[in-house]
This record gives structure tokens, sequence and C-alpha cells, in this order.
């Protein structure tokens, strides 16, 4: 997405940047590996493809992409940064994480309704995430991605994707306080996720920030979850 184009959202142990052509070498170097294509439901593309879709999804406004960055080491890194700065592309990239909006969204004053939209059809934005590098797992890495992601797409505190999740919107300083976030923002209740059935893992990560299992569709091996689903 152009929007955040130039965005970096900072977290305590990890960055995130936009996607940008000095990552895609990498990238593609992972998306080689035929595990993480089953996990990613992802397709296997060659290096030029690979260059084609980082400049795709950097016009899409659909797709809102961020790699994952690892803080390592000391070096302070100020809140607004540049994704140039040499303390930032000097870190090693760990994973990426994404989300694809399908249909047409409602504005955030009405968050709190039904996300359908005019013609029917519901309003959703699908969250994916990978920490590709096996050493970077384990370490609380992509749920803070996640967190500052949600954030950063609703403008709605990282607090909020808990377990049990608040529902008010965030009023006063609460609300004040999130300073980074998408010019359109979408609505808290139209985040979902698809992963395979199998994935326990990614699930479990999903249910810590307040997402429930609301479908299983047995022929793709997959469930669907649900940002503060009531099942
Ligand atoms: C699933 C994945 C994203 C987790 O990343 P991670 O950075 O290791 O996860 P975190 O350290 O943030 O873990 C957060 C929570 O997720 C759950 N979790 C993560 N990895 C787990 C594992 N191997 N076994 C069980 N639970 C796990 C735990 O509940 C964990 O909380 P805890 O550490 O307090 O127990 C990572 O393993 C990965 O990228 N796998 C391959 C790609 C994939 O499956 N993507 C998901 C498709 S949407």
């Amino acid at each position: 997405m152009l929007c955040n184009k130039n965005t970096v959202l900072v977290g305590k142990k990890i960055l995130l940047v936009p996607y940008q052509i000095e990552h895609v070498a990498k990238y593609h170097n992972w998306m080689e590996n035929e595990e993480l294509r089953a996990l990613t439901a992802s397709e296997p593309l060659k290096l030029e493809q690979e260059y084609e879709m980082q400049q795709k999804w950097q016009m899409d406004e659909d797709k809102l992409t961020f790699i994952i960055i690892a803080r390592e080491g000391d070096t302070f890194i100020p809140d607004t940064v540049n994704p140039t700065d040499p303390r930032v592309s000097s870190l090693p990239m760990v994973g990426d994480v994404n989300i694809f909006l399908s249909g047409t969204p409602l504005s955030v004053s009405e968050s709190t309704r039904s996300p359908a939209s005019d013609n029917g059809q519901e309003f959703t934005a699908e969250a994916e995430i990978m920490i590709a590098e096996p050493l970077y797992r384990r370490r609380g890495y992509a749920q803070e991605a996640l967190r500052l992601m949600f954030q950063y797409a609703t403008g709605y505190p990282a607090e909020y994707f808990v377990h049990h999740p608040r529902t008010e919107e965030p009023q006063g300083e609460e609300a004040r306080h999130v300073c980074v976030k998408m010019p359109h923002s979408i609505p808290p209740s139209s985040l979902i996720t698809r992963i395979s059935d199998k994935n326990f893992p990614s699930i479990k990560l999903f249910e810590q920030l307040g997402f429930r299992i609301t479908k299983h569709v047995e022929v793709f091996e997959e469930v669907e979850m649900r940002w503060n689903a009531h099942s």
C-alpha cells in the first residue's frame, strides 16, 4: 500500500518496515522452502516474479505489507525513523506480516456495527504472519508484530489485542496514545485469519490476540478465526 511506503512501526523487540526492493532476494530465498510455502499457503515464484509482486504490493490498495526486523544489539532507535536509516537497515529481517482487505470498508464511526458493506459483501481484513527464520521463533516477535500491525490498521491501542479483548472504542488519552495509524482505519471486528487446521502454534498465537475459531473448512483443512468472536 502506498500509505505505509515510508512508515516504520517501532516495537520493543521488533520493527516493522515497508517491503522494499532490498528485501526481495532474501524473501524469495525463504519462499523456496516448501514447508514455509505450505504453512503460508503460498505459490512458488521465480525471482523476477517476486520483484513484480513487491512493486505491486507497494501500490495495491488492498494489501498492507510489512517486513519484520529483529531489534538486536542496543542501538538507540527513535520512535520516528526512516526505513532507509542505517540503524534500521543494518538489522536482520526475520519475517513478514500482511493484511489483505476485501469488500468495501465501513467508516470507522460505524465500527461497532456488523461489518457488511452496502452491496452485501462482507468487509474483511485477513491477517497473515511468518517468522521465516527458525532461530528467531518463540521470542514473542510474531505476537508483537501482529499487535503493532493491528494498532496501525485499526487505530485501537495494541493493548486491545489480547486473549479477552475489550470492545468499547478507545477514548481520550487512550485514543490519542496511538500516534501512527493508517489514514483509513478499519474496524477491529473485520479482522480474520485463515490457518491450516494443523498449524497449532499459529492457532494459539491468534487466540492469545483475541481471535476465536468461527469456521472449520474441512475440504481445505483450514480454520477461519475472527477477532473477538462470540462462539
Ligand atoms: C506461527 C509463528 C508465526 C509463531 O511465531 P513466533 O514468533 O515464534 O511466535 P511468538 O513467540 O510470538 O509466540 C506467541 C504465542 O504463539 C504460540 N506459539 C508460537 N509458537 C508455538 C509453538 N511452536 N508451539 C506452541 N505454541 C506456539 C504460543 O501461545 C506463544 O505464546 P507463549 O510463548 O507465551 O507460549 C511461526 O512459528 C511461523 O512463522 N511459522 C511458519 C509460518 C506460519 O505458520 N505462519 C502462520 C500462517 S498465518
